[in-house]
């Protein structure tokens, strides 16, 4: 992600951000807002499964289905074999994915190959440059053409450089920088946060700068706080773990006039997913749950799980009666326990 200091000090980041995500997913899997989330089950309300027709668009792209893989690594040896085995798990499941933060490859060329090796195992796929707010729109064409990549991530992580020690602290910036970047990208640019989430003040403010699509990557999953203490010889930023607001809050108190809504952060099965589409995210981005996989088993355990992971997205639209995932937004939603509260505080009905 965005980083002042040393080439060597970003390389060493990168492999602890793999590491220490890898290690948050071999925990007990925790509670989530997602568990807040309760579709009504209606017994006879079902279809046949080979009625689903999963192909999800957004922007003027239809994809096979809702998921993508979301932005995650890249630009050490250690990150450049995961991104292999990512981009080959993409490649065989016809999957979107996004890069780590081209910007150790900006400041240090020989970081690029860790990149481009999505794109050269995945040549016709949909890929995702990444890139941190704060960068020129200059050094953000420069990472769209690194990948020849189909649309372009920008990053908005304050918390998580509040928290690194060799973090920026300036953000005043950040907006003018995202509204040139927008202003000048020639593809598709996707703004997002890595596990804070997006107010509805933000999605309005990325509306009013020309943003169409948004990832609201809220808290729940991989938890950036949490990697960023454990970073520290001190955590003397631990009472920012667990800040932020979760996809399902954003997703709900999204406006909507607002950017396309992308729902990640805290997706541990397809049943989150589902529940992610149903309350108004295009489509569904998932990091740490397909990077443990990576990390263990290769592109060959990716692919297992994507495709489980595609068969029961499908079986779950026939239990819950919806032929596409854009028919899920018809369905009844109930929402228990905090979440219920925010929407309390916040008016939504
Ligand atoms: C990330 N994420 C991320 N996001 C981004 O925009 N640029 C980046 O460079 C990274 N780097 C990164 C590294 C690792 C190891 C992980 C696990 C994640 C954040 C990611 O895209 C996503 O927003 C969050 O991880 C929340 O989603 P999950 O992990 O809960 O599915």
């Amino acid at each position: 992600m965005a980083s002042d200091g040393t080439a060597a000090a970003s390389a060493s980041r990168k492999d602890d951000h793999v590491r220490l995500a890898a290690a948050q997913r071999r925990e007990p899997a925790t509670r989530n807002d997602f568990d807040d989330v309760e579709l009504v089950h209606h017994a006879l309300d079902g279809i046949d499964a080979s009625e689903v027709d999963l192909r999800t668009r957004v922007a003027h792209w239809t994809w096979r289905s809702p998921l993508y893989l979301n932005g995650m690594t890249g630009g050490t040896p250690k990150t450049t074999a995961v991104n292999r085995e990512l981009a080959v798990a993409a490649r065989e499941t016809g999957m979107p994915m996004g890069s780590g933060s081209i910007g150790i490859a900006l400041d240090d060329p020989d970081a690029a190959a860790g990149f481009r090796v999505i794109r050269e195992e995945n040549p016709a796929g949909l890929v995702f440059a990444n890139i941190g707010v704060g960068r020129s729109a200059d050094e953000a064409r420069r990472a769209v053409d690194l990948l020849e990549a189909d649309a372009l991530q920008v990053h908005l992580n304050a918390v998580q450089e509040t928290i690194m020690p060799e973090g920026s602290r300036a953000f005043s910036g950040w907006a003018a920088s995202l509204e040139a970047i927008v202003a000048a990208s020639e593809v598709p640019v996707i703004v997002k946060e890595v596990g804070f989430g997006l107010s509805r003040r933000t999605l309005e403010r990325l509306r009013d700068m020309g943003v169409r699509l948004a990832d609201v990557s809220g808290s729940g999953g991989t938890d950036f706080a949490r990697i960023e203490n454990a970073r520290r010889s001190a955590s003397d930023y631990a009472f920012l773990i667990g800040h932020g607001s979760s996809a399902v809050r954003s997703l709900l108190d999204a406006p909507e006039d607002g950017p396309t809504p992308l729902g990640s952060g805290g997706v541990r099965t397809p049943l989150d997913a589902v529940r992610a589409l149903a309350l108004g995210a295009r489509a569904v981005g998932v990091a740490g749950a397909f990077l443990a996989p990576a990390v263990s088993g290769g592109a060959a355990e990716v692919v297992a799980v994507v495709r489980t992971w595609t068969s029961q997205l499908r079986d779950l639209h026939a239990l819950f009666g919806a032929p596409t995932p854009e028919a899920l937004l018809t369905k009844d939603v109930l929402v228990h326990g905090g979440v219920r509260e925010f929407c309390e505080l916040r008016g939504i009905d």
